[in-house]
């Protein structure tokens, strides 16, 4: 993500209001927005990206942006854990656009940054994203209730991993194994 990336991103977020809403965090009741503009939010995401915090990524095909592939709570330490957030554009789903961009970024994890767990979290209705996770051998490792803020409430979600141990060569080969 590039500060010049904010005004694509407004506009093909603004066109996935209905698509997104189900999936989406939400600020919980008498929160302040943070933020007053995706300008903003992009400077915030990445000064977050500069702290080592988080790596916000456009996802793009064919050269135009068509989603966002979001790694957060990069923790170090004796933890050494980060957790995705991600969509793809409506039109664009169903070409497995994300299932690469996930494998390609905890390869990416593993081997340049070190990591050693990956999470995903996934309310238990969103059948296409649990399609992700299966397809590149995430483990289930719990039910989380109340985990996250979404459309107006607080939301289970389903929790996967990713361990280094798990993938003994790289996750992007997992995808030529279909699942
Ligand atoms: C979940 C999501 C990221 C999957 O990305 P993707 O690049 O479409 O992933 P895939 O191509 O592997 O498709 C996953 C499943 O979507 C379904 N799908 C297939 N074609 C589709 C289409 N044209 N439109 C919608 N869903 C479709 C299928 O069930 C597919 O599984 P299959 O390959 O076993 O048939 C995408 O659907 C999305 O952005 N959804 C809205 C936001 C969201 O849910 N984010 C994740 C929050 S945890």
């Amino acid at each position: 993500m590039r500060l010049r990336d904010a005004e694509t991103w407004q506009q093909l977020r603004g066109a996935h209001v209905d698509w997104l809403g189900p999936w989406e965090a939400t600020l919980p009741p008498d929160t302040q927005p943070p933020f007053v503009s995706h300008r903003s939010m992009v400077k915030a995401m990445l000064s977050r990206a500069r702290a080592g915090q988080s790596l916000p990524f456009v996802v793009t095909w064919e050269g135009a942006m068509v989603g966002l592939l979001t790694v957060n709570g990069i923790t170090l330490g004796s933890s050494r854990s980060a957790n995705l957030g991600y969509w793809v554009a409506r039109t664009y789903a169903g070409r497995g656009i994300i299932p690469t961009a996930v494998a390609l970024i905890c390869d990416h994890l593993f081997e340049v940054a070190q990591l050693h767990r990956i999470e995903i979290a996934i309310r238990p209705e969103n059948e296409r994203s649990l399609r992700v996770v299966e397809k590149l051998g995430f483990t289930e490792v719990g039910l989380a209730p109340s985990y996250l803020h979404i459309a107006g409430q607080w939301r289970d979600h389903r929790l996967f991993q990713l361990v280094v141990d798990d993938v003994p060569g790289r996750v992007i080969d997992r995808l030529a194994e279909p699942q």
